[in-house]
């Protein structure tokens, strides 16, 4: 199956950009939005992410530090060849089409990528709706962090043609696709969709089994557990637990910018959601103090001026 419609369920942080990405990249692309209200909030999302794509671009005119692989294949692309790109980006703003309706978005879809909220019932509701429209060859694919495609897989009425493609935020730069199938999986579908990701120029990342928290953050959230637990339990400071990782291992950065960027908030959701947070003494409980007494002076992470460093 040649895979050219695409349908986008949902229009926000992320359905915006893998929206954009895929219409960049020349795929017919129809955004399903719940309501008119959606389709006005999503509408400068799509204007937002036109302008960074123009401006990365423009950038990397001169300043190969600006590259995107996302963007382009290679950093070496000539200037003439950039201005070809960026009027692809506007082609590509202009040609995706928003729409309530769920016969015009998925009547003819070849590929659905649902990104609406990261709540089961709401998922669930979808995907029933979905059944009568979807044309029968189509693959539907979640981009939900937390949820395994195994515990939805039943509401789809396509269990060999579903899993989950799960993107990082700011796609064009941070591109990794997680490919992630149930056991019921059918490798063709699963194969697609790898094709489907390189083709919009992510690097596609293959599980060959289930794992909650993907690749990235099975192996992340051990990580900044353990620095936060350092801290907690007084062990050293946050500069010298950074050095210990950044010049002992050459990475650019160390746990507590990590968690900066992440932001203190989602790392609080995390630790506070553990049973152990709540046994009073705990380590859990100690970093969940620690990360709210943080949050209370505002002090939220990079975006906010300030996490445990100073912006
Ligand atoms: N934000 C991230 O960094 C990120 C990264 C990877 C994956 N994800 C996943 O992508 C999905 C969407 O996340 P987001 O950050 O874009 O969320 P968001 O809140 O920014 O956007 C959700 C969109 O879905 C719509 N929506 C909400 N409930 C709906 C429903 N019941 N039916 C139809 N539409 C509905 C909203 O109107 C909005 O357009 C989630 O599954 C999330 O886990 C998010």
């Amino acid at each position: 199956m040649e895979i050219k419609n695409v349908a986008v369920a949902g229009g926000g942080v992320l359905g915006s950009q893998i929206a954009l990405q895929s219409a960049y990249k020349g795929f017919d692309v129809t955004m399903w939005l719940r309501s008119e209200g959606s389709i006005d909030r999503a509408r400068p999302k799509l204007e937002r992410l036109r302008g960074i794509y123009r401006q990365t671009l423009q950038a990397m005119k001169t300043d190969p530090s600006a590259y995107c692989r996302g963007l382009a294949d290679s950093p070496d692309v000539p200037p003439e060849q950039i201005d070809i790109l960026i009027a692809k980006v506007d082609d590509a703003f202009n040609n995706i089409i928003l729409t309530t309706s769920e016969q015009k978005a998925f009547g003819n879809a070849d590929l659905v990528i649902e990104a609406i909220a990261e709540v089961i019932d709401e998922k669930e509701a979808f995907y029933t709706t979905l059944e009568d429209i979807l044309p029968q060859h189509a693959i539907l694919c979640t981009n939900s962090s937390t949820l395994l495609p195994s515990a939805m897989m039943g509401f789809t009425g396509r269990p060999d043609r579903f899993l989950a493609l799960h993107f990082a935020n700011n796609i064009w730069k941070n591109n990794t696709a997680e490919v992630m199938g149930t056991a019921k999986t059918s490798p063709e579908s699963y194969q697609e969709v790898v094709a489907f990701a390189k083709a919009i120029g992510m690097i596609p990342l293959e599980l060959k089994k289930e794992q909650p928290g993907y690749l990235l953050n099975s192996m992340l959230v051990p990580f900044l557990n353990s620095a936060e637990a350092l801290l907690a339990n007084g062990v050293a400071d946050v500069e010298t637990i950074d050095k210990a990782w950044t010049l002992g291992t050459g990475a650019p950065l160390g746990p507590f910018r990590i968690l900066d960027i992440v932001g203190l908030t989602t790392a609080y959701n995390i630790v506070a959601a553990s049973p152990a947070a709540k046994e009073e003494g705990s380590t859990a409980a100690r970093i969940a103090a620690l990360l709210k007494a943080k949050i209370d002076e505002g002090k939220t992470g990079i975006n906010a001026g300030e996490g445990f460093y100073r912006y």
